[in-house]
C-alpha cells in the first residue's frame, strides 16, 4: 500500500511539473492575461473558504449576509460580520500566490486581477488593477448618503456603526446576498473576458453566479484557461486547458520560479 501511495504521489508530482511547463509556454505566448481568483487563494493567508468542511457557511448562517435581513436586523447581522470579517481575519496578510500575481503585473505578464474576494489582499501584495467583483471589506459605505469610509476611520465597537455625515446605517462595502455586482467591476471583467487570450483561474469552485460566467465567457471568446486548485472545480472538466493541481502558494511559487 505504501509503495502504491508513493507511486501515486510521484506520478502527481510528474504531472504537475509537466503542466507547469505547459502553463509557462501559454503565459509566454499570450497577448493579454487576466487572473480570476476565489476564496482558495486566501486560504493560506488564514482566511477560511466559504464552502466545504472547514467552510464559513458550516459555522455561520449565511442569512446574516442577506441584504433584507441586514436592513431588518442590522445590529445582529453586524455582530456576526464583525466577528468573521474584522475580528477573525481582518489582519490576514497576502501570501506567495498574491505576491506572484503582483510580480507578474509589474513585469507586464498580467493585465488585471478579477477577484471574488473582499479581503483586499491583492492590493496589499502590490497588484494595481484589481476588479473586485464582490466589493471590499476594508471600506464601509453609508446606505443613505453613500459616503465611503476606510475601516479604521469608524469605530465598530458599538453596533451598528453610523455615518458621521447623516447618521445613516453603515454597511461593509461588499455585496450581500440579494445585491447586484458593482457596475464598474462587472463591466471591466466582461471587457477582460472579451479581450484576454489567457485566463489564470485560482482557488474557486466555479459555482457562484454570476462571477463564474466570466471565465466561461473568456473561453467562449477563444481564451485558454490555466486553473490552480487542489481539488477539481466546476471548471476543471469543462473549460480548463491546463490544470495545476495543488495549493495556490505551492503552484504559483513554481510558476514564478519558471517565469522569473
Ligand atoms: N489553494 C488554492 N485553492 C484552494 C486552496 C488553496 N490552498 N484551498 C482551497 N482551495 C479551493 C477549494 O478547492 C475550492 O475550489 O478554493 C475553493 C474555495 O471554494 P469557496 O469557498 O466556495 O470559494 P469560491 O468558489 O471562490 O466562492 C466564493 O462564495 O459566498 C460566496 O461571495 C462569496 O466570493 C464568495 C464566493
Amino acid at each position: 500500500m505504501d509503495s502504491f501511495c508513493n507511486f501515486v504521489k510521484t506520478f502527481n508530482i510528474f504531472i504537475l511539473e509537466d503542466n507547469i511547463n505547459k502553463a509557462v509556454e501559454l503565459i509566454k505566448n499570450a497577448r493579454q492575461i487576466t487572473a480570476f481568483t476565489g476564496a482558495g487563494i486566501s486560504v493560506e493567508s488564514g482566511i477560511p473558504p466559504f464552502r466545504g468542511e472547514a467552510g464559513l457557511w458550516n459555522k455561520y448562517d449565511p442569512m446574516v449576509l442577506d441584504i433584507n435581513y441586514f436592513f431588518s436586523n442590522p445590529k445582529e447581522s453586524w455582530g456576526i460580520i464583525r466577528e468573521i470579517f474584522y475580528d477573525f481575519f481582518g489582519n490576514a496578510e497576502p501570501n506567495k500566490a498574491h505576491f506572484v500575481l503582483a510580480e507578474m503585473e509589474k513585469n507586464n505578464l498580467l493585465e488585471s486581477v478579477i477577484t471574488q474576494n473582499i479581503d483586499n489582499l491583492h492590493q496589499e501584495a502590490g497588484s494595481k488593477t484589481v476588479h473586485e467583483f464582490h466589493g471590499n471589506s476594508k471600506k464601509l459605505i453609508c446606505v443613505d448618503c453613500r459616503t465611503v469610509y476606510k475601516v479604521g476611520e469608524i469605530s465598530i465597537k458599538v453596533l451598528p456603526p453610523k455615518c458621521k455625515n447623516c447618521n445613516g446605517l453603515l454597511k461593509p462595502d461588499f455585496i450581500f446576498f440579494g445585491e447586484g455586482i458593482p457596475q464598474n467591476a462587472y463591466i471591466a471583467s466582461v471587457d477582460a473576458a472579451n479581450k484576454s487570450d489567457l485566463f489564470i483561474v485560482i482557488g474557486t469552485t466555479g459555482e457562484v453566479m454570476p462571477a463564474c460566467q466570466i471565465p466561461v465567457m473568456a473561453k467562449q471568446n477563444g481564451a485558454k484557461i490555466i486553473e490552480v486548485n487542489p481539488e477539481f472545480s466546476k471548471f476543471t472538466n469543462s473549460i480548463t486547458d491546463v490544470f495545476l493541481q495543488g495549493k495556490a502558494t505551492e503552484v504559483m511559487g513554481k510558476l514564478s520560479d519558471a517565469l522569473f
